[in-house]
């Protein structure tokens, strides 16, 4: 009998300062309500100096690694589209940092928001091969967009680790996918610029038109009808997306789907901001952690990431998921980030664009965590654990 393979352990991390949306509403002279009730967001979480994707995968896959050390991890996936080199993996930063084993290979992966869940089919499909293997996938992301913007509102960082494993103590993955690409220029990040090019109402409805073509490639590849899917995560950029998007699949299926299916996914994303590749597993994170009745049901979950490649796939909830999720650490987390005010968040940005290569600079630790970016020497970033 094939073993069932999927996630295994899933942790998450984010900055160490947080801005809540009220307060650049009112420096904007915008309705707060436009943010709460129109995006459906709360706050942003903020990057110290001394923070990046790097710093943020490692708080996040350290707990995993806590858990169940690290010795038949073989393969580290890094996903995001904020990364840190054009060369060097981010994931081998980490995987000096963490003390994976030295027999372990590393890559990073980009498709926009969309890479994590490249990464977690790949890893799905490697553990299947090799089941006494494991496959630690990291989705990292700082979201930035023009300061003034429409879309400033909807930044944010985090980083989510998930344990890719057969016998899965969490979640099974199961086998039928749908998937979808198009070229389409709605969002996009040219090597030149460190914020983000976006065409946002474009990029809702190629976000939109993403979801049903992979609903469709799901159904025609032997997915299960909608019925049978107990609860869903879109996707979050931000958490009133994941609304369109459940109001679209149901007009699209033709079933009235409850909204309430997608209620428990979207606690952290609000509090956070769009985390890019991570997004979609804090969705998942924040459903586990607050919906009691999972063991069993299955999960519809959506990825979409612009330029555009979108994904339908699904999970079956292991039963006693709920002695190994971390909902109390992950609310704590949230509650312990220092808040920032616009002046700080603004100078902030501006220190951060200011690192280049070419000067060498040092930087004090100052976030909460083990892991902090501490400078450029010689144009290598220099990361320390203490
Ligand atoms: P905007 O133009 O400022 O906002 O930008 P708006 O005028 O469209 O208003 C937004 C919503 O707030 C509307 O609701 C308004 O009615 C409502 P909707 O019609 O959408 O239901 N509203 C109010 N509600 C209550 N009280 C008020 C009030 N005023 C207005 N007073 C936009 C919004 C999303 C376009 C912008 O934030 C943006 O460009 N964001 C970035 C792009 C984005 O997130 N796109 C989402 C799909 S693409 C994606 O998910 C991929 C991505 O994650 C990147 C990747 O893949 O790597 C972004």
């Amino acid at each position: 009998m094939t073993r069932p393979i999927g996630i295994h352990d899933l942790a998450v991390a984010t900055t160490g300062y947080v801005l809540a949306l009220d307060d650049i509403a009112a420096a904007a002279g915008v309705d707060p309500a436009k943010y709460r009730i129109g995006l459906g967001q709360e706050q942003m979480s903020v990057p110290g100096p001394d923070e990046d994707i790097v710093t943020l995968a490692c708080a996040a896959a350290a707990q995993i690694i806590g858990r169940h050390g690290a010795d038949r991890i073989r393969t580290l996936f890094l996903a995001t589209e904020s990364g840190v080199d054009q060369s060097k993996s981010a994931g081998v930063f980490v995987h000096r940092l963490l003390g994976l084993p030295d027999a372990c290979r590393v890559v990073e992966l980009k498709q926009a928001c969309y890479s994590a869940t490249a990464a977690l089919q790949a890893a799905a499909d490697m553990v299947a091969r090799r089941p006494d293997e494991q496959v630690l996938v990291i989705a990292s992301d700082i979201a930035r967009y023009d300061i003034g913007s429409p879309a400033e509102a909807t930044q944010g960082a985090g980083a989510v680790a998930i344990l890719v494993a057969a016998d899965p103590s969490i979640a099974r993955l199961e086998d039928r996918v749908g998937v979808f690409t198009s070229d389409v220029d709605d969002f996009w990040r040219p090597n030149d610029r460190l914020t983000a090019l976006v065409d946002g109402k474009a990029s809702v409805s190629a976000y939109l038109d993403g979801m049903t073509r992979a609903w469709d490639d799901y159904r025609a590849r032997g997915g299960v009808p909608v019925t049978q899917i107990d609860r869903f995560c879109h996707h979050q950029p931000f958490t009133k997306m994941a609304e369109k998007a459940h109001r679209r699949l149901s007009e699209h299926t033709g079933v009235a789907l409850d909204p309430t299916l997608i209620t428990g996914s979207a606690a952290y994303n609000r509090r956070i901001g769009n985390s890019y590749t991570a997004s979609l597993y804090f969705a998942l994170a924040s459903l586990l952690d607050h919906d009691d009745e999972l063991a069993g049901r299955r999960i519809g979950m959506f990825s979409y990431g612009s330029g555009s490649v979108s994904e339908f796939f699904t999970l079956v909830v292991s039963d006693g998921y709920r002695a190994r999720t971390r909902g109390e650490s992950t609310r704590g987390m949230l509650a312990a980030r220092r808040p920032v005010d616009p002046p700080r968040y603004r100078a902030l940005r501006a220190a951060g664009a200011s690192v280049r290569s070419d000067l060498d600079v040092s930087i004090a630790p100052e976030s909460p965590g083990s892991f902090h970016f501490i400078g450029i020497t010689a144009g290598a970033r220099q990361y320390t654990r203490r």
